[in-house]
């Protein structure tokens, strides 16, 4: 299933630039389902997760066209409201199509995303807001039937956590619906506030992104538009975390220092020094770094997918960091891949002790998932010897060349597929 080889030791210098956001480009790209005619995209990652999602709205109808980083996709004027379980699958993201196609459609068929490699991670607030939106669901062989034959109404919905993909669903399913929908507690996350720039430009009419409280007007008026998707913060705070963990000197391009103002300042508690302008920022690590403590938050605070790239890099601090993750219940599955290269940290329900070690030593390791995946190929750049990280396809889903990018910086690293 392919392997990263890294021969550690190398101090990582250069540049490095970042792609689009996948979880902005994932739903911006759903959105081409609320009305037919031709959307376009920029700056569209080049991931395994888009190329899932592609072959979703192709299931459902649509044609896909991509040249570089732009991708366009032609909606029909009818839909096919069904999204299967093999796609389902292999990504959970799929589940943001069931909002959108009950708007459209008045029925659908996705589908139940079971749990996966992070937890149980339920559904239950995207389907008890659609149900208060006039939705009815029953799950008949592992798939969800959900039905809206006199369309969706708009209602006052109040989320128990301010969950991503709920709050996107309610969204794309607000803007066709009759009627206001407001959304109580919405997540905040900076790839919302972008999905309400993409749907506000096809004449929707989306207020409060970026604030708890989030005001949707439907309309019948939605027409295709063109819309840049904003840069992934999650790969940007991956190579800035290389950088740490090689005690080298790395420069971010394309990214928004802004939306990783929690993260950068742990960097720099953590004894690097950091620098930043509108859309770079560049990154000195320390020798040894400090040890840190942290919880995952959703946004403003740290995010939980940055969460185990920063865990590798205390790995080698100089003292214990403790870190909580409040988001996923099995988010620590990857520690006992740590643990292999030497790591040595210690797990109490949701909380991570992790003692640093001056160093830690390469072996063969397996990615559990993209951002645990990606800790462990940054724990190989800094381990010494050989580390081979197996089962990379995890990887391929969130990180479009990241084998190039570290070797451009000097990193002593290669694929075999
Ligand atoms: N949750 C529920 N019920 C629900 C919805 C969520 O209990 O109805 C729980 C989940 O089980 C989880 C927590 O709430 O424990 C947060 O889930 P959320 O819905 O906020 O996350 P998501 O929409 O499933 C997106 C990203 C994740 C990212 C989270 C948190 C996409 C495609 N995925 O997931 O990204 O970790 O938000 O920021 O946007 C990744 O890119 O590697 C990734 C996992």
């Amino acid at each position: 299933m392919g392997q990263i080889i890294i021969d550690g030791g190398a101090r990582l210098q250069g540049t490095v630039t970042v792609g689009g956001a996948k979880n902005a480009a994932l739903k911006e790209m759903v959105a081409a389902i609320l009305v037919p005619g031709r959307h376009q995209l920029n700056n569209v990652p080049d991931i395994a997760d888009v190329a899932l999602m592609g072959e979703l709205l192709s299931h459902i109808g649509c044609r896909l066209q991509r040249e570089g980083t732009t991708l366009w996709i032609v909606s029909p004027e009818r839909l096919n409201p069904e999204a299967p379980l093999e796609l389902v699958r292999k990504m959970r993201a799929s589940i943001v199509v069931l909002g959108p196609l009950l708007a459209r459609c008045g029925e659908a068929r996705v589908a139940l995303p079971g749990g996966d490699d992070l937890g149980a991670r339920p559904i239950d607030m995207h389907l008890e807001g659609l149900q208060q939106m006039g939705a009815s669901f029953r799950l008949s062989h592992g798939v969800l039937e959900g039905e809206a034959l006199n369309g969706l109404t708009g209602a006052e919905i109040e989320l128990s956590f301010p969950s991503v993909g709920a709050t996107e669903n309610l969204m794309l399913a607000g803007v066709a619906a009759k009627g206001e929908t407001i959304i109580v507690n919405a997540a905040r996350e900076p790839e919302i506030v972008d999905l309400a720039r993409h749907l506000n430009a096809m004449g929707a009419s989306v207020t409060g992104e970026g604030t708890p409280m989030l005001h949707v007007t439907g309309t019948p008026n939605l027409s295709p538009a063109e819309h840049t998707v904003i840069p992934d913060r999650l790969e940007a705070g991956t190579y800035a975390i290389a950088g740490a963990i090689t005690g080298g000197d790395v420069t971010v391009t394309g990214c928004s220092p802004t939306l990783l103002r929690m993260e950068l300042s742990k960097l720099e508690d953590a004894g690097c020094q950091v620098r930043k302008g509108e859309d770079w920022l560049r990154i000195e690590g320390p020798e040894r770094p400090q040890p840190i403590d942290f919880v995952t938050l959703p946004y403003p605070g740290f995010h939980t997918d940055l969460h185990p790239q920063m865990v590798a890099l205390l790995t080698v601090a100089s003292g214990t960091s403790i870190v909580t993750e409040n988001l996923y219940d099995s988010r620590f599955r990857y520690v006992g891949e740590l643990a292999r290269m030497g790591a040595d940290i210690s797990i109490e329900s949701q909380h991570a002790v992790i003692r640093g070690k001056p160093e830690l030593s390469g072996c063969p390791v397996l990615a559990p998932d993209i951002r645990a995946g990606a800790a462990l190929v940054l724990a190989g750049l800094r381990a010494e010897g050989t580390t081979v990280v197996g089962d990379v396809h995890h990887i391929d889903r969130g990180y479009n060349g990241l084998v190039d990018k570290l070797r451009a910086m000097g990193a002593a690293i290669a694929r075999s597929d």
